[in-house]
């Protein structure tokens, strides 16, 4: 029976929205919350641009697209197993870069990266196969429009600009990063630009999606509103 079938496979959940909504919280609590798999797609294109930066590919801050687009069958990606609180970590070819695709570096050229269509066609192309997998919570930007068009549920999550960058703010001082407040919200408002006006698969909020606008709710509310969305619709 088809309602058994859903059942059993669960159900796919797309989570997409700006840069420093707390997307990625999100979607991992409600991924370890309901025992299903967890995927960071940010990371994915984070770590193709390690990558890229490894290989020398960034002359002057300039991407030698062609070059990368040729290597492209060379990059591996996997998750690592999840862990009890905290998130699958990402490796290219085999090495955990976690830490190294969360600097500065990468978060610097992530964007000239990810417009690349070649490069989305061929992360495009993985995301589709774990999503079909059913049982997911993915994030992103593309995710409701462009990888899983039919997921059963949509997230599309926002916050006040002053909110995010304050958040960001503390996120990088976290890590020893710290950056003046000016240049967070200059940074977050040049990202959110790139985001929503690149050529291929910019952000968008899909007419289905249900939003989550978490100025002024705890990340237990949201957790509890998304939980409840996702159980309304099978999980
Ligand atoms: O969510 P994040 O900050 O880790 O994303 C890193 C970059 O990758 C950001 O510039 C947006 C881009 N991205 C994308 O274009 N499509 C996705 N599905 C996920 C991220």
């Amino acid at each position: 029976m088809s309602s058994e079938k859903s059942h059993s496979k669960g159900i796919r959940i797309a989570v997409d929205g700006y840069s420093s909504t707390g997307k990625s919280t999100l979607a991992r609590e409600l991924a370890q919350a309901l025992s299903y798999r967890y995927i960071d797609t940010g990371a994915m294109y984070r770590a193709v641009t390690y990558w890229a930066l490894k290989q020398g590919l960034f002359k002057e801050g300039h991407l030698d697209e062609a070059k990368l687009i040729a290597e492209l069958a060379l990059i591996s990606l996997d998750f690592s197993e999840a862990k009890a609180n905290q998130a699958p970590h990402i490796l290219v070819n085999g090495q955990d870069v976690e830490r190294e695709i969360r600097g500065a570096e990468v978060a610097g050229k992530v964007s000239l990266v990810a417009r690349v269509s070649a490069v989305r066609k061929y992360l495009v192309a993985q995301q589709k196969e774990i999503a079909a997998k059913g049982k997911v919570v993915m994030d992103g930007r593309d995710i409701a429009s462009v990888v899983i068009p039919d997921a059963e549920l949509k997230i599309f999550m926002t916050a006040d600009p002053e909110i995010r960058a304050q958040r960001r703010f503390e996120e990088l001082e976290g890590k020893g990063q710290s950056q003046p407040m000016k240049e967070v919200r200059e940074n977050l408002a040049a990202r959110d630009l790139l985001d929503t006006t690149r050529a291929d698969s910019p952000l968008i909020q899909v007419e289905d999606a249900l939003v989550l606008d978490n100025t002024k709710i705890s990340r237990e509310a949201q957790l509890a509103k998304a939980l409840e969305w996702a159980k309304e619709r099978g999980a």
